[in-house]
């Protein structure tokens, strides 16, 4: 038995909506067939971008969308990617596969798309291979509204109105694909090019600094007091790999102590989240600067027969558990972290969709992303949880992991994960200074290694909870093993 005692009275952070966003890079079948297709294709589409896909995003409220990269993104100049389609310049996507890249994809593209699904624009300047100019002009081409080259250029393809581009990124990994950088260096090149992301009109820009790869502190040391105090936000990136980068493993065939051991990893975020931010407190004691996982997830080997380039993988119920758990410290911890972007929307790692041709299927994750929607600018609430150790001699882990919040109609939401493979676990939930109202839950729940494909689409779904029985005070519930469930008492 496991109790979660939520104190309604002790009200914390703000959970950003944000913390709910999606990363989406010109990579595999993330951009091309994932989100835009030709208008001529047979598959439902408004201006290229897939119907299908642009429902389901706008299920889940996406927040934010980062794009065009990751690695793309430092290779990327973004006038190849504008005016007539057929005058754009065809390139090779040399990080990703050797493939032709014909840029039929570009600004005026990813801004529709996000104007359709209704979530913000993150876009990620290039410094590893661009100019101060060319990052300068981007913004200047989005957003200025008035007389200007680039404003001009924007209504001569077919875009007088200005758009709104709150976040910008300025690099990628400049430790690793976005030019090999040395933290100082990096810090004095980002001083330099974010001078340069000038605000237009009302367009305020939030400008977030490339920050460290997983454990590297040093590296947010060094950017936090060369550059802290010219940033919004600063990135960090972490990936949750079983076994080595040579040999992951598999994302669908893996064992029961794999399954802990992924899960382990998993939870390393939180060590992450908590030691990063102990070195941008010394900097910004205020909170100023806030901390983007702008790239998370698994990250398996991809599946048998597909292009090594595009790593695309399937998605099981395993994975759903690291989605809600990740989701889970993001919300503890968001009085420092303001935004999450995982990797990738479609066709890419942990993808919270899969496409094939007019096909589309939501993946285990994708549901994590539904049940946990509610926490979507919601009050963090303090909650306690008695748990029980799970995993194996090398793989230790907690059973339970939880976060609760109330929203602004006072309507409190738990969401918990049983991450055994194997045992069930009853719950008592107590709230602390709240007395009353009726509790219903949704969940999803499966074997670990479920998952749905383009035949069976439908084998992990969430489905409602029975009844929530009520015994001295508490709300009483079962979570089957490998399952996550969101609770609501309103
Ligand atoms: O998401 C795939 C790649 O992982 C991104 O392009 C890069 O930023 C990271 O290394």
């Amino acid at each position: 038995m496991s109790r979660i005692i939520v104190n309604t009275l002790d009200k914390k952070s703000t959970i950003s909506r944000n913390i709910y966003g999606n990363f989406s890079e010109h990579l595999g079948r993330c951009i091309y067939n994932g989100i835009f297709v030709k208008e001529d294709s047979g598959i439902e589409n408004v201006n290229g971008m897939r119907t299908d896909v642009v429902k389901a995003l706008q299920n889940i409220k996406l927040p934010v969308l980062r794009w065009p990269g990751g690695c793309f993104a430092d290779e990327y100049h973004w006038k190849d990617g504008i005016g007539p389609k057929e005058n754009r310049k065809k390139m090779i996507n040399t990080h990703w596969g050797g493939v032709v890249e014909d840029n039929s994809f570009g600004t005026h593209e990813f801004l529709e798309f996000c104007r359709q699904v209704g979530c913000e624009p993150y876009i990620n300047g290039n410094v590893g291979s661009g100019t101060v100019q060319e990052m300068s002009e981007w913004m200047e081409y989005m957003t200025f509204d008035g007389v200007s080259p680039m404003a001009a250029l924007r209504a001569e393809n077919g875009h007088p109105e200005p758009w709104k581009v709150k976040y910008f990124g300025v690099g990628n990994e400049n430790w690793g694909c976005g030019g090999n950088m040395r933290p100082s260096y990096y810090a004095d090149e980002y001083r330099r090019y974010q001078t340069y992301v000038r605000n237009y009109g009302g367009n305020k820009v939030f400008r977030i600094a490339c920050g460290p790869n997983g454990d590297d502190y040093n590296w947010t040391e060094e950017v936090m007091q060369i550059a802290g105090r010219y940033m919004d936000g600063i990135s960090l990136h972490y990936y949750t790999v079983t076994h080595t980068w040579d040999k992951k493993g598999s994302a669908t065939e893996f064992s029961e102590e794999e399954y802990y051991k992924t899960l382990k990893k998993a939870y390393y975020m939180e060590e992450l989240v908590t030691k990063h931010t102990q070195i941008m407190d010394r900097y910004d004691p205020e909170h100023k600067v806030g901390l983007l996982v702008d790239e998370w997830g698994t990250w398996h080997d991809v599946e048998p027969g597909t292009n090594p380039g595009f790593l695309y993988q399937q998605n099981t119920m395993r994975d759903a558990m690291v989605a809600a758990l990740t989701l889970n410290i993001f919300n503890e911890h968001s009085d420092r972290v303001v935004m999450a972007n995982i990797a990738q929307m479609v066709n890419v790692l942990q993808a919270i969709i899969l496409t094939e041709g007019d096909k589309m299927v939501l993946t285990p994750t994708y549901h994590v992303f539904d049940l946990y929607k509610n926490h979507h600018d919601a009050t963090l609430l303090s909650t306690f949880t008695e748990t029980k150790e799970i995993g194996t001699e090398e793989d230790k882990l907690q059973n339970i992991t939880v976060s609760s919040s109330v929203d602004a109609n006072g309507v409190i939401h738990v969401t918990a994960a049983n991450l055994s493979a194997t045992e069930s676990c009853p719950v008592e939930l107590t709230l602390l200074g709240k007395y009353g109202g009726k509790a219903t839950g949704r969940m999803l729940a499966g074997d670990r290694s479920a998952y749905n494909d383009f035949d069976c689409p439908e084998t992990v779904q969430i489905r409602e909870m029975g009844e929530i029985t009520e015994k001295d005070g508490a709300y009483c519930f079962t979570l089957p093993a490998c399952s996550v469930a969101e609770i609501t008492i309103a």
